[in-house]
């Protein structure tokens, strides 16, 4: 587990409970919604173009939510064989578990998902299917770099930090090293001070606080050591590739605008040079062994927007909730206009090798970037497929025009890593096939049965060697590339529900888009419900499948369907590709995805609607079991399941902002987790393997 640093043991405190009154219109606790999106959902949705959607929709009928909540209440230890393998004595009992539980099927599930479901709850504790063991891989503010101190709370230091693994990961990656070594590589979306830092003034943030949460934003690699008879992972600290990465690194900007007017500052006037990455979210691995992070609501932290010199990316025009434009002025937009400008890019980093400038791709346009993940053309040029995470906002693809080389020679790493600067941007409009008045917005399958249709990438603009070119009338390219929402806006790009995760499917090739939810759409004067977005307030959110025509990454046409529309299964408004709904685990909200090696999804969720905690579950695409969703493990209080990674012998998840609930405080926790009673609460990562040593699901 880790060198963990001595921790004072503390008198144990009341624990803050979870009720449905703390939630805000996006559904989840407020304190989420601070920290996390700057109270995204308390502003109108940025995207107010005419631009058109899916169909012209007869918008009509409200949620039928309210009666889907008849389920039988079950509770963990009476539903179908969950362990519950705690890391820490547990607080709360799980005993309030509302929602339809999985029913085995006859026959055998798809292979990699044979397992015994895991049922809805909300105990404090990752919970994990019967006969998997699980450990904590590393937590926030464990040493991973030489030098560095062990975890102290009530001492901590921006130094001791920056040393330190950093706080709230999210996306994970792990690359290979041999000799029973990974490299793993972990974004730190953002952080949760009041979970920090004992006694914090939120409105008299000091300096050295503010320098914390910088050096706890970022990314972490760490290398971590495979035990030779299980799943189980454990840090090797102070290895050479072990590496922080924080908001004060220094970056290089990359591709078509970089040194554009648009991104000089006074601190840079090349327009080339950014200190630090802000809000990663999710993420992806490069064929080439790197990895990529989308920079996600990055507007937050930049105050007072009276010059911004745009108004589609939700700069507020006061103060910034951290305060840290008090402590740099180039996060105050009236002093320094352009350093927004520099944040909302696909990151690249490159953990092979430590010493390495990572990058921001300017190529792969500017927006609230969930992640970025590649898939190959078949002479091997990367294809990137990117979403924006806002209510009424688009989805969009790179690609490139150069070719990925093989081998390992420096030369060969240099091309490599500018594949991502050459090549076009799109954006998706999708079409549905359905007559529009049977879409009425209440999730009802129109008469064909599938809510599916056609779609095409518009292109935004091309970089080149010699310079780039816009495709959008009255935009420059370089204005594409930094105001790539306007651009989507120009060419009439389809609103959608929140585009989360997209990910090829590396058996098939069919991509996967998590749309994870908008309580917006339909409501007022919103776009209304359409064929991909096909319920109105829309709580639960659902996964679209596209199929590239020729089934080729570059192809700029394709058809989709919606694979999943979520939420608990005795929703008449659900849909499992069709699988029986009796036998399928209710899913809420989905976010990041990820493949197993048998070509399965695996779904994480974020801020579940269905009166129980976040998870992770996994869905067979193909074959005769295709649509049967199970849940493979369950999240601690106020906690989001993310990064999920899921090899032949293990799953490893990010377990974030664990706690994080309004009202909670360092003194007054929500959760216990990892540690347990007067221990602070710890974003950390998990991995779950089987006891008997086979292979996860088989
Ligand atoms: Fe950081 Fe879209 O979730
Ligand atoms: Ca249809
Ligand atoms: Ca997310
Ligand atoms: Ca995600």
């Amino acid at each position: 587990m880790g060198k963990q640093g001595k921790h004072k043991m503390r008198k144990l405190l009341p624990l803050i409970r979870t009720s449905s009154s703390d939630t805000h219109p996006g559904g989840r606790s407020a304190l989420t919604c601070l920290y996390r999106c700057g109270n995204a959902c308390f502003h109108e949705a940025p995207n107010t173009s005419a631009n058109e959607y899916v169909g012209d929709v007869i918008a009509g009928a409200v949620s039928r939510r309210s009666v889907m909540q008849a389920a039988a209440v079950v509770t963990v230890a009476a539903a179908a064989g969950s362990a519950t393998v705690a890391a820490a004595p547990q607080a709360h009992a799980a005993t309030d578990a509302t929602a339809a539980s999985y029913k085995p099927g006859n026959g055998k599930a798809a292979r990699g998902l044979r397992f015994t479901p895991v049922a809805p709850n909300t105990a404090d504790q990752v919970t994990v299917p019967d006969g998997y063991a699980q450990n904590v891989v590393v937590r926030w503010g464990e040493p991973i770099l030489r030098g560095a101190p062990a975890f102290d709370p009530d001492n901590q230091s921006a130094a001791a930090q920056a040393g330190q693994f950093g706080y709230n990961n999210d996306y994970l990656t792990l690359l290979p090293l041999g000799h029973g070594k990974q490299l793993l590589v972990a974004n730190h979306e953002y952080t949760d001070e009041v979970l920090m830092f004992r006694g914090y003034d939120a409105a008299n943030p000091t300096r050295e606080q503010v320098e914390i949460a910088w050096a706890a934003h970022g990314l972490s690699a760490v290398v971590v050591e495979e035990s030779r008879k299980t799943g189980k992972l454990t840090v090797v600290p102070r290895h050479p590739l072990n590496r922080r990465v924080t908001a004060t690194t220094e970056f290089r900007l990359t591709g078509p605008a970089a040194g554009s007017d648009l991104l000089k500052t006074s601190a840079d006037p090349t327009g080339t040079k950014v200190l630090g990455t802000l809000n990663n979210c999710s993420g992806g691995t490069t064929p080439w062994g790197t990895s990529l992070h989308g920079e996600e609501n990055f507007n937050q932290y930049f105050a007072n927007s009276s010059r911004a010199t745009d108004k589609r990316y939700g700069i507020g025009t006061g103060a910034t909730e951290r305060k840290w434009e008090r402590f740099d002025k180039r996060f105050d937009v009236a002093q320094e206009p352009n350093e927004v400008h520099r944040f909302g890019y696909v990151v690249e980093f490159d953990p092979y090798d430590p010493a390495s400038t990572p990058r921001k791709h300017t190529a792969i346009g500017r927006f609230k970037h969930e992640g970025a993940t590649i898939r190959l053309t078949g002479d091997g040029r990367p294809v990137v497929y990117s979403g924006d995470d806002e209510r009424f906002d688009y989805f969009y693809k790179f690609v490139s025009s150069k070719r990925m080389k093989r081998g390992t020679g420096r030369a060969v790493r240099e091309h490599n890593l500018s594949l991502l600067d050459e090549g076009t941007l799109y954006v998706a409009k999708l079409t549905g096939d359905s007559p529009a008045i049977e879409i009425d917005g209440t999730g009802k399958l129109p008469s064909d049965g599938e809510f599916d249709g056609s779609g095409e990438w518009i292109p935004l603009a091309t970089a080149t060697a010699e310079g780039a070119v816009s495709h959008v009338d009255g935009m420059s390219a370089d204005e594409v590339f930094v105001f790539t929402r306007l651009a989507g806006d120009k060419v009439g790009a389809t609103k959608m529900d929140r585009p989360e995760d997209i990910e090829p499917n590396p058996n098939t090739g069919k991509v996967y888009v998590a749309l994870t939810n908008n309580t917006n759409r339909g409501v007022g004067s919103n776009a209304p419900a359409d064929e991909a977005n096909p319920r109105n307030a829309n709580k639960h959110g659902q996964i679209l499948e596209l199929t590239e025509r020729w089934n080729r990454p570059e192809s700029t046409k394709f058809a989709w369907l919606l694979f999943l529309v979520a939420g608990d299964p005795n929703d008449p408004a659900t849909y499992f590709a069709g699988f029986p709904k009796d036998r399928v685990s209710p899913i809420s909200c989905p976010d990041n995805v990820a493949f197993d090696p048998h070509g399965n999804l695996w779904i994480s969720t974020d801020g579940a609607q269905l009166g129980h905690h976040d998870g992770l579950f996994g869905v067979a695409t193909k074959g005769d079991r295709r649509g049967e969703l199970k849940q493979f493990l369950t999240m601690p209080i106020g906690a989001e399941t993310c990064g999920p990674i899921v090899q032949d012998r293990r799953v490893l998840v990010a377990v974030q902002h664990p706690g994080e609930i309004s009202g909670a405080t360092v003194e007054n926790p929500a959760s216990v987790w990892p540690d347990g009673p007067g221990r602070i609460v710890r974003p950390a990562v998990v991995a779950v393997w089987r006891k008997d040593g086979d292979d996860i699901g088989v």
